[in-house]
């Protein structure tokens, strides 16, 4: 059943939920009756990635945990606003399923099972970031959560608090009330990093550890047998290529695996294709504290700028556990859980972790449309610089508040080019009578800074003799900045290849750059 389906149906009242299957309802609510201190789950049938994909509730930095043959996924919940650029996250919930499988199933959704300051006396509302359950060797679940601490000489007053519950649902309380157990100033001073996005893990002996980081910076610690102090010296991890954050240890046999979201933007970059986004890479290590080797990449990027994964056996297959902005109107401040299917090597040693590839759920057919720019491969004569990305032009999205990577654009500090030249090219010739360019821009028209709308620009296209060819358009090329700008039609043309020649604004040698967040190739009916 599709998510649409679902809304449109008529919900009853108890009904909590649009989503919500409300058949298993009043086995739930006896449930809830009889457990009062757990919170209160809803039932849905996912149809595949994302998990739950009505846009209802966001979910993000999702950590697995299996207990009983159940597969938790721990996540924060996103709740910007469609384009707010930031992240609003008040609470951590769970979904839960017994029989888990990416292309859909059942789920029990527990949304709020925990806020950073009604866990956590010393901490401040908000920022319940990525954080992770584990079930210690006496049974309980360890809650490790980033939070901010309400009072707090640190530079950054992020820090990692721990609660423990019986059960994974909570009620969690603070095991170390007197405050975090990792922050700029605890267990010692002189740590400078920002503590958020903490991984456990209990080992066969018993002995725990926990890593920790973001902005490239990897730290870990054992933990006493309380799970909530740490012991001895810090380990400063530097051996894993393109760590960005997002940590996740776990082993496999003889081996420790650390999963982490990599950025390696530039040329030669295994995974990233501008500064914003992240792939999902690896590393494995004989020890649990290290040394760590560097193995690879396996999961690609995905549509938030930010990724974050988890990875568990769940019944004898492993799952990937990761977040998109795949859901109903998601987007890089509004992501929700999705898994799939992680496979190993053992003919590698140590055992490789294989590519893995992201599903999702059935889409509906694409409405006919006359922009044939998505079949086109796009590119640009000039360098983009590495915050943006080409592939924006032809991914038929004009968001109203684009993040870099979401537009193409031209911007270089004070060393922006006059000229720009983008170019799409079809495996076969296409037929083209009109084009639409829809610009981004963040100063006044007729600036010489940051990114005004640009002074001029025309198409051309690859002739009949291989040439480049000025279309024969019908109106003036529109530069204002609008989200619908106007069409421009031309005298059909049969091509391969079209560019566009986009003049800066500016004179002399000082010009802004170019922004531009659609660019549409038009053909004469809708296909
Ligand atoms: C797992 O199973 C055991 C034994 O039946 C039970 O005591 C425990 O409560 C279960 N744990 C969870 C989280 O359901
Ligand atoms: C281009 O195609 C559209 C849609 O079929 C049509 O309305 C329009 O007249 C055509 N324009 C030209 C210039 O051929």
């Amino acid at each position: 059943m599709s998510s649409t389906a679902l809304n449109t149906k008529a919900a009853p009242s108890y009904c909590q939920y649009q989503w919500m299957f409300c058949t298993a309802f009043s086995t739930l609510v006896l449930h809830a009756l009889a457990t009062l201190a757990q919170p209160r789950g809803t039932t849905f049938q996912s149809i595949g990635n994302p998990i739950l994909a009505d846009g209802s509730y966001y979910s993000a930095d999702p950590a697995p945990l299996v207990v009983n043959n159940t597969l938790y996924i721990l996540a924060g919940r996103d709740e910007a606003p469609p384009d707010q650029n930031n992240f609003i996250m008040n609470e951590w919930q769970m979904f839960v399923s017994a029989s888990p499988n990416p292309t859909g199933g059942q789920w029990t959704h527990y949304p709020g099972i925990a806020r950073p300051n009604s866990v956590f006396a010393w901490a401040l509302q908000g920022t319940a970031y990525a954080a992770q359950i584990v079930q210690g060797r006496n049974g309980k679940f360890y809650l490790y959560a980033p939070v901010t601490e309400a009072n707090s000489r640190n530079s950054d007053r992020f820090a990692i608090g721990v609660a423990v519950a019986d059960s994974p649902l909570g009620p969690y309380k603070d095991a170390h009330p007197s405050g975090p157990i990792l922050s700029q100033s605890v267990p010692a001073p002189g740590n400078n990093i920002q503590n958020i996005d903490p991984t456990v893990f209990v080992d066969d002996d018993g002995k725990a550890y926990v890593y920790y980081g973001t902005f490239g910076q990897l730290r870990g610690y054992e933990l006493a047998s309380d799970m909530a102090t740490t012991v001895g010296s810090v380990t400063t991890v530097s051996s894993l290529t393109g760590f960005f954050e997002a940590p996740w240890i776990m082993k496999r046999g003889s081996t420790y695996y650390m999963l982490y979201a990599a950025n390696n933007a530039g040329p030669n970059s295994p995974c990233t294709p501008t500064s914003s986004h992240a792939c999902i890479a690896y590393g494995t290590a004989s020890s649990p504290r290290g040394p760590w080797t560097f193995r690879g990449v396996i999961l690609g990027i995905v549509s938030s700028t930010t990724s974050h994964s988890g990875a568990v056996e769940v019944n004898g297959q492993w799952y990937l556990v990761y977040h998109t902005a795949d859901a109903q109107g998601g987007g890089h401040f509004r992501r929700s859980v999705a898994f799939d299917e992680l496979r190993w090597d053992d003919t590698q040693s140590p055992p490789h972790i294989n590519r893995i590839t992201q599903t999702k759920r059935a889409q509906p057919n694409p409405v006919p449309t006359r922009n044939i720019a998505p079949k086109a491969s796009a590119s640009s004569v000039n360098t983009t610089p590495i915050q943006y990305w080409v592939k924006s032009l032809n991914d038929n999205r004009v968001p109203t508040n684009p993040l870099p990577p979401d537009y193409w654009c031209s911007y270089d500090g004070n060393n922006s080019p006059k000229m720009s030249t983008l170019v799409y090219t079809w495996d076969s010739a296409v037929t083209l009578n009109g084009t639409r360019m829809t610009f981004f821009a963040d100063q006044p028209a007729g600036s010489n800074i940051g990114v005004p709308p640009p002074a001029s620009w025309y198409v051309e296209y690859l002739n009949a003799v291989g040439t480049w060819e000025k279309v024969a358009n019908t109106i003036a090329y529109p530069v204002a900045v609008t989200n619908s700008p106007r069409e421009v039609p031309f005298k059909q043309i049969s091509t391969k290849s079209i560019r566009a020649v986009l003049t800066a604004s500016g004179s002399g040698n000082q010009f802004g750059g170019v922004g531009v967040k659609e660019w549409e190739a038009l053909a004469p009916t809708a296909q």
